[in-house]
């Protein structure tokens, strides 16, 4: 790396991403890259919500090999609600037709086998605050990529945070303050995140945000519901 670039991801690692299947495109996967990176010199694990077939994962699990940290990635492999049968991103080959629901699971192990980053990822299967709610470790990186409604960007959000070490990054993918170019969840949860005074936005590219946590979360309403799917 030359002093004043940003860190990039070796040609065959940025070939694997860029021919896995998946919803990132290359400019925000650099970004990506670039975070996970800077994150992973903490030398904690970076963590992703939505793993899908594997794409993005590619980037964290190379800056974790190099950093010698662990990347991990959590989905329930079902899919979100834009991905199922009738909707625009549905892709009817990650569908198991034993079960007749979505499984991009096997497709994931595929796309990081072939890229030669099976060992430097540990995939936990489940809804994201349900595995949340168990997770005892502190997160150099909290990369949130999963469902698009707002109760489950939220839950995301409030189910990772609090486990994103101070100096950590928080990554939101699909911000999109025009409401036109796409659903407003996660950008939502983006102006939450900066309201909360816990964040520092640190960079932005396309629809990628990047936060530093810089402070204290403010402690949950006593009584809000727990989320667990
Ligand atoms: C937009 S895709 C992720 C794309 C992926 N990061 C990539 O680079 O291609 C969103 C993923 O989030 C998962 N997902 C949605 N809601 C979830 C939840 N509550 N818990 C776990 N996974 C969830 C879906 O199964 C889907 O695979």
């Amino acid at each position: 790396m030359t002093a004043g670039t940003a860190p990039a991801p070796a040609p065959e690692v940025l070939a694997a991403f860029e021919s896995a299947k998946g919803f990132m495109p290359t400019g925000e996967g650099l970004a990506l890259y670039a975070a996970a990176t800077e994150a992973a010199a903490l030398g904690l694990p970076l963590l992703e919500v939505g793993t899908y077939c594997g794409r993005s994962t590619i980037l964290l699990a190379d800056a974790a090999r190099t950093a010698g940290v662990t990347a991990l990635t959590v989905d329930h492999h079902r899919g979100s609600e834009e991905q199922q049968p009738g909707w625009e991103y549905h892709d009817p080959s990650v569908v198991d037709p034993e079960v007749g629901l979505m499984d991009t699971l096997p497709s994931f192990r595929r796309t990081l086998h072939a890229a030669g980053l099976e060992e430097h990822v540990v995939a936990l299967v489940g809804r994201s605050p349900q595995v949340a709610a168990v997770w005892g470790g502190r997160l150099g990186l909290v990369f949130i990529d999963g469902g698009h409604t707002d109760a489950h960007a939220n839950g995301d959000y409030e189910g990772w945070a609090p486990h994103l070490a101070v100096g950590g990054l928080l990554v939101i993918h699909d911000v999109f303050p025009d409401p036109a170019d796409g659903g407003q969840a996660p950008y939502r949860v983006w102006l939450r995140a900066l309201a909360s005074g816990a964040f520092t936005e640190v960079s932005a590219r396309e629809s990628l945000r990047v936060l530093r946590r810089t402070g204290d979360l403010p402690a949950p309403e006593p009584d809000a519901p727990s989320r667990t799917h």
